[in-house]
């Protein structure tokens, strides 16, 4: 298979393999993907493989992948330390009803590296580390409610993913944000026990806080969702939030399912936050399904037996803590000291004024947003604190789009709506190649 470095065939050309597998899956699967984030105009991109930072497709195009499985993948696809670990627990099996050692190599690894990680219980998805949480947190306060942020995502569980897609026409008055389902069907009951508060709200937060008081089992926060824009979390808001939580006897549970790669001990250790519980995922896995709800020791105490009964929250699945992820896990953040964060910053930091740069020589109104490897272009300059700064009319969303095709036709491959992550197999040849990528995409953007 010839190779090329990005193109349109897999965007454009309707007789690309891509359009050809697309065509066929969509006969098997509803919308022919089992996952609603790879559908891309006119098709999905259907991979052949990855190699360090880059991924090559099925008609042989290579693109400089800042997508990294959705900011799972941070040091490089078919990374050799994990491949050596992995091969070696796939040759001794693969999963087993039967406890690891190397799921306790990876809890102790992780609670030795984060304050307020006093016990870890594993699970196989951010959704269900998510759900874990929240069943912890009203299993510890016997309480139903919960509080989450306008706009931001946290997997699919139905209480976590209210208000995720709110819009003009359903979002309410500011100051009183609508619960709005985002699936069909999602019972009443949970609309009416989830509260919407904005992000960087200080005062809007203790509100509701306070006005749900002790019916209110938590609030769950990412402290740099993506879908609200990357915005900078402001330390009021985060005061704001812990302490009102804390005088009404609920808990604070962070999402650090994404933020968890912005450092050594994660966001919260970097911005000084101190939560009962938080649920991680996607790079303590390795590349393979994962989650994790780690916490205090008297939340997470639900999930275990009492003098012999059945534990709070019983949890568990077939594939949990499966020693194939805790092997991949471990030799991911084995690989990520501090010095990795380190690389990884100034990466990041290079990306974000390489894309400032470019969006004046290009001369468009666009901003970007972002810390450490994340970072997110916006099409507009208005100063993204919460959703509703962030959220995009029809005409933005199209040239982000349009933005992203002209990116991959140049050889990046993005997240979707203008979002980006690193990795540290990338090195200062591919940076050089991801912002001259985007300065010719915001070139056309411009014209
Ligand atoms: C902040 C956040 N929370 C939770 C999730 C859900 O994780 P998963 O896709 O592993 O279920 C995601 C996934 O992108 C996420 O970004």
């Amino acid at each position: 298979m010839a190779e090329r470095i990005g193109s349109s065939a897999s965007s454009g050309r309707t007789e690309s393999q891509s359009a050809a597998l697309y065509a066929t899956a969509q006969q098997w699967i509803p919308d022919g993907v089992s996952r609603a984030t790879l559908l891309r105009r006119p098709n999905p991109i259907y991979v052949d493989h990855g190699k360090g930072a880059w991924v090559t497709d099925v008609d042989g195009n290579r693109y400089l992948d800042c997508n990294n499985n959705f900011t799972s993948i941070i040091v490089g696809h078919a990374n050799p330390a994990i491949a050596e670990a992995v091969g070696a627990q796939l040759a001794r099996g693969t999963a087993f009803a039967l406890a690891s050692n190397v799921e306790i190599e990876l809890a102790s690894l992780l609670c030795d590296r984060v304050e307020s990680f006093e016990l870890i219980r594993f699970c196989n998805s951010g959704t269900e580390a998510v759900m874990g949480a929240l069943k912890a947190a009203r299993a510890f306060t016997g309480r139903p409610n919960v509080i989450k942020v306008e706009g931001a995502y946290h997997g699919t569980y139905d209480h976590a993913e209210a208000s995720l897609a709110s819009d003009p026409t359903n979002w309410g008055d500011a100051a009183a944000p609508a619960t709005v389902p985002y699936a069909s069907g999602t019972p009443d009951s949970v609309i009416e026990e989830v509260g919407i508060i904005h992000f960087n709200d200080a005062d809007g937060a203790r509100a509701a806080i306070e006005r749900q008081g002790d019916r209110l089992a938590a609030v769950l926060l990412d402290v740099m969702p993506s879908q609200v824009g990357l915005p900078t979390i402001e330390p009021e808001f985060v005061a704001a939030v812990r302490e009102a939580t804390r005088e009404v006897g609920a808990l604070l549970v962070l999402d650090e399912v994404i933020s968890f790669r912005l450092g050594y001990s994660g966001a919260q250790t970097l911005l000084g936050i101190e939560p009962d519980i938080t649920a991680v995922a996607k790079i303590i896995g390795g590349g393979f399904p994962v989650g994790g709800v780690a916490g205090r020791e008297g939340p997470m105490s639900t999930f275990a037996r009492t003098g012999g009964s059945r534990a709070k929250v019983p949890s568990g699945g077939t594939f949990t803590a499966n020693p194939i992820t805790m092997a991949a896990g471990l030799a991911t953040m084995n690989q990520l000291d501090r010095a990795a964060f380190a690389r990884l910053d100034e990466m990041g930091e290079a990306v974000r004024s390489g894309l400032r740069s470019a969006i004046e020589r290009a001369g468009v109104d666009w901003q970007v947003t972002g810390r450490g490897s994340l970072f997110k272009v916006h099409p507009h300059t208005r100063h993204i604190r919460n959703y509703r700064n962030a959220h995009l009319s029809s005409d933005e969303a199209a040239e982000v789009e349009r933005f992203e095709h002209a990116i991959q036709a140049g050889g990046v491959y993005l997240s979707g709506g203008g979002f980006g992550s690193l990795s540290l197999a990338m090195t200062d040849d591919d940076i050089a190649h991801l912002l001259a990528a985007a300065a010719a995409a915001l070139a056309d953007s411009a014209s």
